[in-house]
């Protein structure tokens, strides 16, 4: 099947995408002292002269103590973390790219250094890391005030530097994640509660904020998924009723584009039809959406962390969904970490030369 479909323009927003291809975020642990360095932004800039419509950083920290948990993640605060972001987002748009931060609150998942520590004390909704693992107190009223202007600082430095877009890590078992879960969010207080609106609310007014903190015009994403690294079996909706009350807040409260990780994307999300999680979004809010998960590869992306390697695989499924208008825009992740002409080769049939993914590309910043 032709790829075409991938290559269609898309406004977003006033963004003008050439196509419909996103680079997935992708922490690459090589921003000592929380520092991007000149490398890290020439490895953007590269993605961006291979074509790729909107780069999405790899996780980078609001101004929290533990907002991350390693210290060669990239900060998204202070002077110099700060010039090292103005820095990439120049290079990335000397080459006619376009770019989102993906704003990055580790929440409970403690560092797995040993030689370092965070700041402060590991913010989290109840101190529960995951289902019967309490290992401290959740977070104050006031250390929810401060996060939530945390992530809303971040994201109007982000349009000050001159960034096109930003988007909040909503996923995958991190902070605003642990919210959303019952498994660890159990306060029975404004940010908690039985129904998953009610944990969705530090999610909203963090979107509330950051909306305010950019005004109308600036393009927000919020990146979820039904998945933990936790437990990958959560649901956190298991039906389309309780998907729409989940997200619909979410987009009323300033999300423009929902981001919705799977690992992989072909796979259904409820019985009784096709559509996979970003078909759904979609459906249930009109807002735009993005699909994730093994593209143009056999394997999926945790088992690839312990070592499985993957072929490159068809773009037929993939491209029948984006025919039918499932959803708008395609995030590629490792297939691009591997190869950052990995989309100059899809639009120019150039098959035979795409690559298999291994894990040691996970090391280097090519
Ligand atoms: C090395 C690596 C680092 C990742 N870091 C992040 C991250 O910082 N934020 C995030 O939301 N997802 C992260 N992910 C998940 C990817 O964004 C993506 O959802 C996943 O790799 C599936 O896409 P793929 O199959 O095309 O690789 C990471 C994945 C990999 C392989």
């Amino acid at each position: 099947m032709a790829a075409d479909a991938l290559f269609r323009p898309f406004d977003f927003k006033g963004l003008k995408l050439p196509n419909r291809v996103v680079m997935a975020p992708m922490t690459r642990g090589q921003s000592p002292a929380g520092v991007a360095t000149p490398e890290v932004a020439r490895y953007y800039r590269r993605r961006a002269e291979g074509q790729v419509a909107l780069i999405l950083s790899e996780g980078t920290g609001p101004e929290r103590p533990a907002a991350r948990n390693d210290p060669d993640v990239p900060a998204f605060h202070g002077e110099e973390s700060l010039a090292a972001w103005k820095t990439v987002i120049e290079e990335v748009h000397a080459a006619g790219g376009l770019m989102a931060p993906q704003l990055w609150h580790v929440g409970g998942i403690r560092t797995r250094r040993e030689d370092w520590a965070p700041q402060g004390p590991y913010d989290s909704p109840s101190g529960i890391s995951r289902p019967g693992h309490k290992f401290g107190d959740g977070m104050s009223d006031a250390d929810i005030a401060d996060a939530i202007d945390a992530f809303a600082r971040a994201a109007r430095d982000a349009k000050q530097l001159g960034f096109d877009a930003v988007e909040l890590h909503g996923a995958h078992g991190y902070l605003i994640d642990q919210f959303f879960w019952e498994g660890t969010n159990v306060r029975d207080d404004l940010f908690g509660g039985p129904e998953l609106p009610q944990r969705a609310r530090f999610a909203a007014e963090i979107l509330k904020a950051t909306r305010a903190a950019v005004g109308p015009e600036f393009p927000v994403i919020i990146r979820v998924s039904q998945w933990k690294q936790q437990d990958f079996t959560v649901k956190l909706a298991d039906t389309p009723q309780a998907m729409e009350a989940w997200l619909g807040p979410l987009v009323e409260a300033g999300a423009d584009a929902i981001h919705c990780s799977q690992r992989r994307f072909w796979e259904p999300e409820f019985e009784g039809s096709d559509l996979n999680f970003a078909g759904w979004a979609k459906k249930l809010t009109g807002a735009v959406t993005i699909t994730v998960g093994s593209v143009g590869l056999t394997g999926e992306f945790i088992a690839s962390y312990g070592g499985e390697k993957s072929k490159p695989a068809s773009l037929d499924e993939l491209l029948r969904r984006l025919e039918r208008g499932d959803f708008d825009l395609v995030a590629v992740g490792r297939a691009l970490l591997q190869d950052p002409e990995w989309l100059i080769k899809i639009r120019d049939g150039r098959d035979d030369e795409l690559m298999d993914f291994d894990r040691s590309a996970m090391a280097t910043l090519n």
